[in-house]
């Protein structure tokens, strides 16, 4: 594995991914929400549009989370003044008896917001990238809904390898999935980049009732766009797809909230897009107190020694993704430019 990363490093390429912040089901009024350590205010203006600003008010601080909307501006709960939502300026100041003296470098800091697969995402600095899409979804229909929103005393590094782990199945979630073959056959991974793949056939459950216990064979297709977005499309052929979508939002190194959103196809005849939503709040149910133990409470990159096998090849193939977004977004290796070679099992 690469050299130890140093904290600021992480920390400044991560405000340059697209993160969601917010259900989009969960904005009603002004909301506070903690992104990589800043405090930032979700809201709608008048019109609906989804708007991202700093939560602190330029004027002397207040949470802009406890005021109101007007048209495209939010008030400030403390004086009342009012900010646009886009560029910042300051558009009204209670107090000042001619409006137009105020002054027009008066900004409140703000950012990008965007609405897509029922969340509201943004970005703290120039974008890397677009949003994260799984073009998976692009060759069919789906139905989607957003699960409940999960705390997650880890980093997004660390809740991501949790996600697309297949080792911890027959563990972790002996539950929910039911009997999972321990063994796991050699992982055919494939990387590009900030991007990893995986096709998986998931070993025959004998789960009772399980999503996963179908009589048609199932494929796990996973996709990650580091740093940490993964869609998984569980692909039962003629029994049509389901897709489950993770992607854990930093609120500081050591904690995340992860978003997630369920999908089937038309076709797919297993269990009710609810129900599918109701499965899945379980089996993160199992992840959770095992996340809550891990120490390190991210991967520690290289700082720490770990030991790894051939089941680790996605894993390891994830964290180069990892690495790599964060040298591209440091301006050390050219975005576009991919890294040859692919993982070796056991390697680091
Ligand atoms: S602190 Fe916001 S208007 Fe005064
Ligand atoms: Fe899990």
């Amino acid at each position: 594995m690469a050299a130890a990363m140093a904290g600021g490093d992480l920390e400044r390429a991560l405000r340059r991914a697209w993160f969601p912040v917010l259900r989009a089901e969960d904005l009603g009024g002004p909301r506070m929400v903690t992104l990589l350590g800043e405090e930032l205010v979700v809201f709608r203006t008048a019109a609906g549009a989804p708007a991202v600003a700093s939560n602190r008010c330029p004027h002397r601080g207040a949470g802009l989370a406890l005021g109101e909307v007007h048209g495209d501006a939010i008030a400030c709960p403390y004086h009342g003044w009012q900010w646009r939502a886009g560029d910042g300026g300051c558009t009204r100041i209670p107090s000042l008896a001619d409006q137009s003296t105020i002054p027009r470098n008066f900004r409140l800091r703000t950012y990008p917001a965007e609405e897509r697969l029922g969340l509201i995402w943004t970005c703290l600095d120039e974008p890397l990238s677009g949003l994260p899409w799984p073009s998976e979804l692009d060759a069919d229909e789906w139905a989607l809904g957003c699960g409940e929103p999960i705390p997650a005393p880890v980093g997004i590094a660390a809740a991501t390898e949790n996600f697309r782990d297949v080792a911890h199945f027959p563990f972790v979630h002996r539950v929910s999935m039911g009997e999972v073959r321990e063994a796991v056959d050699r992982l055919d991974v494939r990387r590009d980049g900030t991007e990893v793949w995986l096709d998986w056939p998931f070993p025959a459950s004998s789960g009772a009732g399980s999503v996963w216990d179908r009589e048609a064979p199932v494929i796990f297709r996973y996709h990650l766009v580091a740093p940490s977005f993964v869609s998984l499309v569980m692909d039962y052929g003629a029994g049509g797809k389901r897709v489950l979508i993770n992607a854990p939002s930093p609120h500081d190194r050591e904690s995340c909230t992860i978003f997630w959103v369920e999908g089937v196809t038309a076709d797919f005849d297993g269990p009710s897009l609810q129900e599918c939503i109701d499965i899945t709040s379980r089996v993160y149910a199992e992840d959770n107190p095992i996340l809550a133990t891990l120490r390190p409470r991210e991967v520690p990159f290289g700082t720490t020694p770990e030991f790894s096998t051939a089941s680790d090849r996605y894993t390891l193939a994830y964290r180069r993704a990892f690495l790599e977004f964060v040298s591209r977004a440091n301006g050390e290796v050219p975005a576009g430019a991919g890294v040859a070679g692919s993982p070796a099992a056991g390697g680091g």
